[in-house]
């Protein structure tokens, strides 16, 4: 189980740092000339340490192993925090369906997602400027976290659900004239082990295709 989560690991950072992001840029490059071609949809994985995680990299190597599904992760990419910003700017060109998959920390997301937004999400790219570029796309997250669902709930210990700590992303997606989708929620994280992780990550791949499907654009 270890031994395979390590090379799921290994395969999904191979992917997201060398050919798969190639290949996506690629993708923006040409997006334009290709009026008929199938919705895709880019990842954003934002987990300080992959390398410990059970659940987001079981999650990710399920997205990864799906056609037309491409996983960028941004630890892996950009360490110190450096985001080349047309680079990003041009994979979520590329793409029709943008999904953020990360851990709930302190009730938000890790610290590089939100600075990705800050610095790629910009006036006249994201919002305003007359032509925002990424209106008409799906936004989508994929959020686990470590409290279970019943302590998302007006009585439980997080007194709201996970819903609520997701509208600044909801917000985004209607600034930026985007669609946005019910979000992917795995509760109780570190104590999914076994058949109950695999349920679950199984539930992931057709999530994202039905995120696809309803694009509309097959
Ligand atoms: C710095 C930090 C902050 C966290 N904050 C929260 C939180 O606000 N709410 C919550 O339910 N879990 C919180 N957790 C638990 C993580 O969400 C949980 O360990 C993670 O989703 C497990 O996924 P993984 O196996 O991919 O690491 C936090 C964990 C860390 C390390």
């Amino acid at each position: 189980m270890i031994g395979n989560r390590r090379r799921g690991d290994e395969n999904l950072r191979k992917r997201a740092s060398t050919g798969q992001v190639n290949s996506v840029e690629q993708r923006g490059a040409a997006s334009d000339a290709q009026t008929h071609r199938a919705p895709s949809c880019l990842i954003v994985l934002a987990h300080p340490r992959l390398d410990r995680s059970l659940i987001n990299s079981t999650l990710a190597a399920e997205a990864s192993s799906l056609r037309d599904v491409h996983v960028a992760d941004l630890y892996d990419r950009y360490p110190d925090y450096q985001i080349d910003v047309a680079r990003e700017q041009s994979m979520l060109l590329a793409h029709d369906v943008i999904g953020l998959q990360f851990p709930m920390f302190w009730y938000s997301m890790p610290a590089l997602l939100k600075e990705w937004f800050d610095l790629v999400w910009l006036h006249g790219f994201a919002y305003g400027g007359g032509a925002p570029k990424l209106a008409g796309k799906t936004l989508f997250c994929a959020v686990t976290t470590g409290g279970d669902a019943d302590s998302y709930h007006p009585v439980g210990r997080n007194a709201y659900p996970v819903e609520d700590f997701l509208r600044p992303v909801e917000r985004t997606a209607a600034l930026c004239g985007m669609h946005w989708a019910r979000p992917h929620i795995l509760h109780d994280a570190p104590r999914l082990r076994g058949d109950r992780l695999s349920v679950a990550a199984k539930g992931y791949g057709p999530y994202i295709a039905a995120r696809l499907e309803e694009r509309g654009v097959a």
